[in-house]
């Protein structure tokens, strides 16, 4: 690395090299490892930190953003370039019929559908966006299953940089792809997969010369690290026993490894969660990996109604392995008929959720029923999108499906009379 080291830089964590921070590209130029933001310990540190950290709470400016009120371990210099909604800022919710359905009595959610598109990925597109635009980026591109899609295309938007997303056509729920062409995205349904939407924007972003904001630029990371800073400010920087999250790319497993590393580092916490990523069983190839204590990497053809996760040849692999392995970190699958529970039970709850976001709960469930989990640990299972995102699937579960699933509410048509309404209220039970 040339010049005098600034406060942050990138760092390949595979073969140990380092570059500059306006490096354009995800990757090492040395070995093509996934690069690593790195930042210089930042000088307040432990109770300090977290009181400076508390002290921004609900102030203004970049102390709105549950992203940048965290910024001395996200993007120190960013400043005056951030672009921000703002985002975060996510509540941790307490639902009895959620920890009961589990099986685990000190479970909470974290419900990330409550940022401004609806998914976790604000936290890292705040990032990535205002990157950039400090690089003066000429357009910004994404492969998606639909939620870093619609991300992408808000925080461009507020940007005012163009957006490009490929998305795998007929793939993408209705909420995500309707908000994607709505906030300006210009938008192409790629006749293929996931993986194969990644490939193609990889190279487009190469030779076309746009800045590729999927979850391999390490800028997206640094913001969804704050999905664990802020969890573990809101439970007074004691931290739980276990996290559980959905894990498709493996991004944000790999982002909860590096947060928990770095809050250790920092003198936040003392000890690690365990980290628990859940995958459908129909797109498992980390799940599988781990089962074969991560000897192997799998590429599979995956297949899964959780569509937000249906991808088959994570690009994170080797960094959420790192995430994996710090924490004594498990890595399960669960059926698309638990995940569909899970999201029932959540819904029912009044929480809300989109499919794949229920994963975690489903996986946390199985892992008490296997005694991992033991009785009185503290879990924190995050909810990574809102339950609008995928209305099409609330419609086939509750309203289409014959027979109906066990925990569907059908709809009672009925003729516009008093008595009508008044049978059905006889019938029932409420
Ligand atoms: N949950 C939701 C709602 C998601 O949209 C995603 C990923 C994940 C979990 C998994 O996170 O990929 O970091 O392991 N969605 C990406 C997208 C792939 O394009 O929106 P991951």
């Amino acid at each position: 690395m040339s010049g005098e080291r600034r406060s942050t830089w990138q760092a390949c964590p595979r073969c140990g090299g380092e570059v500059e921070i306006s490096h354009p590209a995800s990757a090492c130029p040395d070995c093509g490892g996934l690069l690593d933001v790195e930042h210089r310990r930042p000088d307040p540190s432990g109770s300090e930190l977290r009181e400076l950290f508390a002290a921004r709470r609900g102030g203004s400016g970049l102390d709105a953003s549950g992203v940048w009120r965290f910024r001395e371990l996200v993007l120190p210099e960013a400043d005056s370039d951030v672009v921000t909604y703002p985002e975060g800022n996510t509540p941790l919710l307490v639902r009895e019929p959620v920890a009961r359905w589990a099986g685990i009595g000190e479970l909470v959610l974290k419900h990330e559908g409550q940022n401004p598109t609806g998914s976790f990925k604000d936290r890292g597109m705040t990032v990535g966006i205002t990157q950039a635009r400090r690089r003066g980026a000429r357009a910004v591109a994404c492969a998606s299953t639909g939620n870093t899609s619609a991300s992408l295309a808000a925080y461009a938007a507020l940007a005012g940089i163009p957006a490009l997303v490929l998305v795998p056509r007929g793939q993408v729920a209705a909420g995500k792809l309707a908000q994607t062409l709505a906030y300006g995205a210009k938008t192409l349904l790629v006749r293929g997969d996931f993986d194969e939407c990644f490939a193609l924007a990889r190279d487009a972003s190469e030779k076309l010369n746009v800045y590729l904001l999927n979850s391999v630029n390490p800028f997206r990371i640094e913001g969804q690290k704050t999905i664990v800073l802020e969890m573990l400010e809101q439970l007074g920087w004691v931290p739980p026993d276990w996290i559980a999250l959905p894990a498709g790319n493996l991004g944000n497993t790999s982002a909860f490894g590096k947060a928990l590393r770095e809050a250790r580092e920092a003198g936040l916490i003392s000890r690690l969660p365990r980290i628990a990523a859940v995958q459908a069983e129909g797109a498992n190839p980390f799940a599988r990996s781990y089962r074969e204590g991560f000897e192997r990497r799998y590429t599979i053809k995956a297949e899964t109604t959780a569509t937000a996760i249906r991808i088959g040849d994570p690009a994170s692999h080797d960094r959420a392995v790192s995430a994996i392995r710090a924490t004594d970190g498990v890595v399960i699958d669960v059926t698309d008929d638990e995940i569909l529970e899970a999201k029932a039970v959540v819904d029912a709850s009044g929480a809300g959720c989109e499919p794949a976001s229920a994963a975690s709960v489903a996986g946390a469930r199985k892992l008490a029923g296997q005694g991992l989990i033991r009785k009185g640990e503290r879990v924190v299972a995050v909810l990574t999108g809102h339950i609008l995102k995928d209305p099409g699937i609330l419609l086939r579960y509750h309203q289409e499906a014959d027979p109906p699933p066990p925990r569907a509410n059908r709809p009672i048509e009925i003729e516009p009379d008093l008595s009508a309404v008044e049978g059905v209220l006889r019938s029932s039970k409420t």
